[in-house]
């Protein structure tokens, strides 16, 4: 037996977050016309005047967000974070302080708005993501990532750089939040992204805590909204934030920061992108979505699964099945998610436990033939049944004496149940043991 990890308590309201345990997050702006890959600005150098275009076409013609959050819902996600504004600059909602947003571009609305609404009536939680990175605002000082940087020496860097005023920005982005969480209801969430410190091998700095005052604006957001969730890439001390948020990336046990546990949420996509990109083409397999919901509950945390919407405002059909599986299989088995956390009991191999009281979920990954051997649960199981059916799943325990051939193969304090050689027609099958 482990003991649970408890991390220590946090500013925002944490009680929801660790119950829900799964999110959708929506990345959207004009790089869904691009449709390939949010980073596109970036990755090709695209100077401001040609990737203009991608705002002059920005028609999401068929967008329809209660549509959106009925898919969530059904899928089993309860709360939502969209990209209010990406690294490109372009505000989905109605800013005051910018042009740049969807109320000049053909489609002529505030998208937040509806979203937030339409969410919410769906039962969702509302989170935003913000960028702290801008790469449109004429006083974001370039630097290593800026799309510009790869056309200029560091020298050239420097000399636009001096009419680059980091304060007038930072002004903006508090403006900025201070309009999302005034003018758009309760916000449970919010994430920046990203901060990046350190200096290049020139010597032109990157940014951080100083350039955003990173304490100034938590303090506006507390004040603002006293039970709101925030996260951890504003470059501040490791006891700072409330949720820590690993990035496309598994953890093996319950994340820690500093030696101490953390609530956290894994951020991961269906494909290997987070805007809309056409052509990419590793969609996880329904299994691998299922495995990696269940790999990150089993060990404490959230996951964060993300939509990149196309530019006519809808789901691409992959990211609709990736939904589905989601939703089919958690219609059956939310009972091992929701208000689950790690376990205290060591799961056998190929199988992961989550656990929430006296319940307690053992997820099937390699399906074993006629028994599954658990150690250390003989005398504790009152009642095994399968999740999905609530068939009965029967079992026998050994106190370490042998009585049969079957006993003899295992030793100690083992429980073994007696599961059916056809593995049932389940992406993840859960064993859901009644302890005593
Ligand atoms: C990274 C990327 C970004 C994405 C984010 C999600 O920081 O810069 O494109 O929005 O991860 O966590």
């Amino acid at each position: 037996m482990a003991t649970v990890p408890q991390p220590a308590p946090v500013r925002g309201d944490i009680e929801w977050f660790v119950h829900d345990r799964f999110g959708m997050f929506i990345h959207w702006g004009t790089y869904a016309l691009a449709a390939r890959h949010e980073w596109v600005k970036n990755r090709e150098a695209i100077p401001d005047e040609a990737y203009q275009t991608y705002f002059d076409y920005f028609d999401p013609d068929l967008y329809d967000p209660r549509e959106w959050a009925r898919m969530a819902r059904e899928a089993g996600m309860k709360y939502f974070v969209i990209t209010t504004k990406h690294h490109e600059g372009f505000c989905l909602f109605d800013s005051e302080h910018t042009d740049y947003k969807a109320t000049n571009t053909p489609c002529k609305r505030d998208l937040i708005k509806p979203m937030a609404d339409a969410f919410r009536a769906e039962g969702l939680k509302v989170g935003f993501y913000y960028s702290l990175i801008d790469w449109h605002h004429p006083h974001y000082p370039i630097d290593r990532i800026h799309p510009m940087y790869k056309r200029m020496t560091p020298d050239e860097v420097r000399e636009a750089n001096k009419t680059r005023d980091v304060s007038i920005y930072r002004e903006y982005l508090h403006n900025q939040v201070r309009e999302l969480l005034t003018n758009y209801g309760d916000v449970a969430y919010l994430f920046f992204d990203f901060s990046y410190p350190d200096p290049d091998g020139h010597g032109i700095a990157g940014k951080g805590r100083e350039d955003w005052a990173s304490e100034e604006l938590v303090a506006m957001m507390r004040e603002l909204q006293p039970e709101i969730l925030i996260n951890d890439r504003l470059n501040l001390p490791l006891d700072q934030p409330d949720v820590h948020t690993p990035e496309q990336f598994q953890p093996r046990g319950w994340v820690e920061k500093g030696g101490r546990p953390v609530f956290w949420e894994t951020c991961q996509t269906f494909s290997g992108s987070w805007g809309y990109h056409r052509d990419e083409a590793t969609w996880k397999s329904p299994e691998q979505l299922i495995q990696m919901l269940v790999n990150t509950v089993s060990t404490g945390g959230n996951l964060l699964m993300n939509v990149g919407p196309t530019a006519r405002g809808t789901f691409d059909y992959r990211a609709k099945d990736a939904l589905k599986a989601y939703g089919d299989w958690l219609e059956i088995n939310g009972r091992s998610v929701y208000g689950c956390t790690m376990s205290e009991f060591e799961p056998p191999d190929g199988c992961r436990f989550t656990q929430n009281g006296n319940g307690l979920y053992l997820h099937v990954y390699n399906w074993p033939f006629r028994h599954l051997h658990i150690d250390g649960l003989a005398g504790k199981v009152a009642y095994a049944q399968f999740l999905h059916d609530a068939s009965e799943v029967r079992f026998k325990e050994h106190e370490g004496a042998p009585h049969s051939a079957l006993e003899e193969a295992v030793e100690g304090n083992v429980l073994t149940l007696d599961i059916p050689v056809i593995k049932p027609p389940v992406t993840v099958p859960v064993v859901e043991l009644f302890l005593k």
